[in-house]
């Protein structure tokens, strides 16, 4: 069964981290794989988290099974941070814990194409590496439609809007809800509002990553373009992950959220949800979400973890502004683009064979398609980066 196996090709993203582990040099800096990291170049567990933890370690009594659905609490507190306290909202609204958001995105997928065989999913080009083969992998039939212009540093609107009117119903319209990966360029809330009416009209459906929630603007302001299309749509599915703003990456915590008309079709949406979770994974791990509702729920820790959450965004803003400042007059491309996107991704523009000699020629690792991890800068190696970027781009 095996014997004939041929050396399968490494994840675009996740073999980025052997590379970096493998790299001898002193001076190496590791902006692939999208982690944040703080101002001395680590990946800390949050207070807020360990304490948390603590508290689970002591009053946690049983780990009997809960049900394919996780943490009933963690699932209304995650429903509230995206959706807000709009009482309508929530009341049509239902969701479950999952293992990441990828483990969200993958039941949604499976979920939408048992309720529509021959279900197709509308992504934004470019997007995350691992959507397509995902989305692939669960039966959809995949269509890119056009999003932003890495030559420019700037959304194509107009074409986005003109693909979207192909759209039909049955179809799913995946948009990066806040901090767009990799390209840091998100719609402005008319644009949101145009994208509504569109979908609107169409009646397709739109399907949400939303995993950096808070490392834009805050979390209420990264939330507001899934708030604009849920008032104005019936229906809606948002796959949520806490692997960066709670830092729990290993734990796998995520959550898909659905939208339908009213509580009765919510509340059935739910239930044919649960099949897929049953027949897949039966029920997703409980300590993470345990952690987060934990959190989210006890009004110290909330804040707390607010803080955090705005220390994070704050760190990466700076570190935005600090590259741009040592590139500036240093190269023939103008990177003040980097200055104004948000979230923890943006895109050089540059080859990837030009990528490669950032790795080869000054041990900075980014991905081949020229996405740079802005929470990997610290002041200790933005200037060796600016460097490095300047010497390849000329
Ligand atoms: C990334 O894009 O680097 C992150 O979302 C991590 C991952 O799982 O790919």
């Amino acid at each position: 069964m095996f014997s004939d196996l041929t050396a399968p090709a490494p994840d675009p993203l996740l073999g980025l981290m052997q590379t970096f582990r493998d790299d001898p040099s002193a001076d190496k800096v590791d902006l692939g794989i999208g982690i944040y990291k703080d101002e001395h170049g680590n990946a800390p567990v949050l207070a807020t988290v360990k304490q948390a933890e603590n508290w689970l370690v002591e009053t946690q009594g049983s780990k009997g099974y809960l049900s394919s659905a996780g943490n009933v609490d963690y699932n209304r507190l995650t429903r509230e941070l995206i959706l807000g306290q709009d009482k309508g909202l929530l009341a049509r609204s239902q969701a479950i814990q999952t293992p990441g958001g990828t483990g969200a995105l993958r039941i949604a997928g499976d979920f939408a194409r048992r309720l529509n065989p021959g279900c197709r999913v509308f992504l934004p080009d470019p997007t995350w590496a691992n959507h397509q083969a995902l989305l692939t992998a669960a039966g959809l039939e995949v269509v890119r439609y056009p999003y932003y212009d890495i030559a420019t540093a700037t959304l194509q609107f107009d074409q986005t809007l003109e693909a979207l009117r192909a759209t039909r119903p049955g179809d799913l319209v995946l948009f990066h809800g806040c901090c767009h990966n990799p390209a840091g360029a998100d719609p402005d809330p008319e644009q949101w509002a145009a994208i509504a009416e569109v979908l609107a009209q169409t009646g397709a459906t739109p399907f949400i990553d939303l995993a950096y929630l808070g490392f834009g603007d805050g979390l209420d302001k990264d939330a507001q373009g899934i708030r604009i299309l849920a008032a104005r749509l019936p229906e809606m599915l948002i796959a949520s992950s806490y692997s960066k703003n709670f830092a729990l990456y290993r734990e796998r915590v995520g959550a898909l959220t659905l939208l339908a008309k009213d509580d009765v079709a919510a509340a059935r949406a739910h239930g044919h949800l649960l099949p897929v979770v049953r027949t897949n994974y039966s029920m997703p791990p409980d300590h993470g979400a345990a952690v987060v509702a934990h959190i989210l729920g006890d009004a110290t820790l909330r804040a707390a973890w607010e803080a955090d959450v705005a220390g994070m965004r704050g760190r990466i803003n700076g570190m935005r502004a600090k590259l741009v400042a040592a590139l500036d007059g240093r190269t023939t491309r103008d990177f003040g683009f980097l200055g104004k996107q948000r979230g923890m991704f943006a895109l050089l523009g540059i080859t990837p064979a030009d990528a490669e000699r950032l790795r080869t020629e000054h041990h900075v690792h980014i991905t081949s398609s020229g996405r740079v991890n802005v929470a990997g800068l610290t002041d200790g190696n933005v200037g060796h980066v600016a460097n490095a970027i300047a010497a390849v781009c000329g």
